[in-house]
């Protein structure tokens, strides 16, 4: 595995095997990497001919308040699990390389129809950080293909319509959530929980489970739904439920019936930790 700093060899890389006429897939990634993110690597390699992972602690979709100080940083395991995956290309820009002239530069802004609400909501700005940075990755790398997780499902719907609206040449490839044996999705911040707060942590994907399959068998009560869903993660010992909602799977607004594409989109926190998950409906 070649691990590169710089933007130039990077480009000179990807242009010989885009001149031997070799497919490039990308996985963008904030290291600290789990089974969930390399899913995604494998899912490139099935894909591809070549491959490259991007660790990058992207300050820009970070509020003044969050964690992107204490966010893990663990670049000998990531690099050592990525080799033994056979990555091709790791690449690992500064801070400095990414942004020269600090963060006051150009940003990719998706419609707020979209990245203003649920997560949007509570963390403004976050997703112009995350298209900027996603943009960015994209013109530096020039892969053919793009790989992100159903985890961050909202997050996967913003680089979606960036792709369609700016017509960047990329296949965006959704990945589904990978989780642990008890149905926790597994997150880089699920280790801000306690043993206690650990053991609670399934329950969220429980109750959504327990939703979809009320829908599935034709409830449409999705309100009632939730506000149960909601209290019973209160009752479980979750702090606070941010929001359970079904929505429309495009659009991610609230759905009216289930004549729609439908997803449940779910933040709650326990202690330190905010999670978050999400359940798509079969009908
Ligand atoms: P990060 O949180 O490191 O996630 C990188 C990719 O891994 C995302 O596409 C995310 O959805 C996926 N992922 C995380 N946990 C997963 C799980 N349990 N199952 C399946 N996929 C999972 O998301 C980001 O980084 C950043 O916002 C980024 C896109 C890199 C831009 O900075």
């Amino acid at each position: 595995m070649n691990t590169i700093e710089s933007l130039s060899e990077l480009r000179s890389v990807v242009k010989a095997w885009k001149l031997s006429g070799l497919i490039v897939g990308f996985v963008p990634t904030m290291g600290n990497l789990h089974a969930g993110h390399l899913s995604l690597v494998e899912l490139a390699k099935q894909r591809c001919d070549k491959v490259v992972v991007s660790v990058f602690v992207n300050p820009m979709q970070f509020g003044p308040d969050e964690d992107f100080d204490s966010y893990p940083r663990t670049f000998q395991a990531d690099s050592e699990k990525l080799a033994s995956l056979s990555v091709d290309v790791l690449y690992v820009p500064s801070v400095a390389e990414m942004y020269p002239n600090g963060l006051e530069q150009s940003v990719v802004s998706v419609p707020p129809a979209l990245t203003g609400l649920l997560e949007g909501a509570s963390r403004p700005s976050h997703f112009d950080g995350v298209s900027t940075i996603v943009c960015k990755l994209f013109n530096m790398v020039q892969a053919d293909v793009s790989v992100f997780g159903k985890k961050d499902y909202q997050q996967l719907r913003v680089i979606q319509q960036m792709v369609q609206d700016l017509n960047i040449p990329i296949e965006v490839v959704a990945a589904p959530i990978v989780r642990d044996v008890d149905g926790l999705a597994l997150s880089s911040r699920n280790q801000y929980l306690s043993k206690t707060e650990r053991a609670i942590a399934p329950k969220l994907s429980v109750v959504l489970q327990d939703i979809a399959l009320a829908i599935e068998s034709g409830n449409q009560s999705f309100t009632v739904l939730t506000d149960v869903a909601t209290q019973r993660l209160l009752d479980e010992g979750f702090d606070l439920v941010d929001y359970i909602q079904v929505c429309d799977s495009i659009t991610l607004q609230a759905a009216e019936s289930a004549s729609q594409s439908l997803v449940i989109l779910a933040v709650a926190r326990l202690g330190n930790a905010r999670l978050l998950d999400n359940r798509e409906v079969e009908l």
